[in-house]
């Protein structure tokens, strides 16, 4: 990682749950930190980068030299993305709910019947339209976050989302994915595969924008 290797270039990083609402006070969400994509997003600035992050709702401060928009839902965090481009690189770290409730209730849901069927409908899918729209970024990157058959999946989702990298990582164990400060990735592109860690977030955030660098400049 070079000083000021990124300067000149603009990108928007996702980082974060999103929570969808099912009524005043229940929402469905995930376990996402936002550490992640806060690491990718402060080692982009610190490289000399323009960083928009794009986070949902976490605990964490914003780094330095970041812009920093905070958004709730998938809908939201969407029309935040969309907002923040052009950009030069997307990197979806947030992670994104697939199904919403298919409408907020106005009141708290009463406890009446012994089961609750919930009704879910698709989210938009942020980094797929990312991807295929008339502002697509030189470089899309997103992440995969799986249990099982974590290549397959992986690289599925990098040919139907049209990326230009996938960062794969394990979730559901310890040392790794949600939460922990630690995660280890492989890196796909079509044509390669690169392991990277086990390591802290902060230093594979910075070996994640090497990688990156290294696409841009070919
Ligand atoms: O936040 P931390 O606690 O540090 O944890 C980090 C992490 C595990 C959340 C992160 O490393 C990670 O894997 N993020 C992606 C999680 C995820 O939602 O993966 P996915 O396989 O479901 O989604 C694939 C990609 O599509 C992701 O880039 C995601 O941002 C994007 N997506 C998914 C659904 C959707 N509706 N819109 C999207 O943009």
């Amino acid at each position: 990682a070079e000083s000021g290797d990124l300067a000149g270039l603009r990108f928007v990083v996702s980082a974060g749950p999103t929570y969808e609402d099912l009524d005043p006070v229940r929402y469905v969400g995930n376990r996402s930190s936002g550490k992640m994509g806060f690491a990718i997003a402060a080692a982009a600035a610190r490289r000399g980068a323009e960083v928009a992050l794009i986070a949902g709702p976490v605990h964490l401060a914003t780094p330095a030299g970041v812009r920093r928009t905070d958004v709730r839902s998938a809908a939201q965090l969407r029309d935040a993305v969309f907002a923040a481009l052009p950009a030069d690189v997307y990197i979806g770290a947030a992670a994104v709910a697939d199904y919403a409730p298919r409408a907020v209730a106005d009141n708290k849901i009463k406890k009446s019947s012994d089961t609750l069927v919930l009704e879910l409908v698709p989210t938009p899918d942020t980094l797929a339209e990312v991807a295929a729209s008339p502002s697509r970024p030189r470089c899309v990157v997103g992440f995969a976050a799986e249990t099982q058959d974590v290549e397959a999946h992986a690289r599925g989702k990098l040919q139907k989302k049209r990326l230009d990298l996938i960062a794969a990582n394990r979730v559901g164990v310890q040392g790794s994915g949600f939460e922990s400060d630690d995660n280890a990735l492989t890196v796909y592109s079509r044509e390669a595969a690169r392991t990277l860690g086990p390591a802290p977030k902060t230093r594979l955030a910075d070996e994640l924008l090497d990688l990156i660098a290294e696409r841009l400049r070919a």
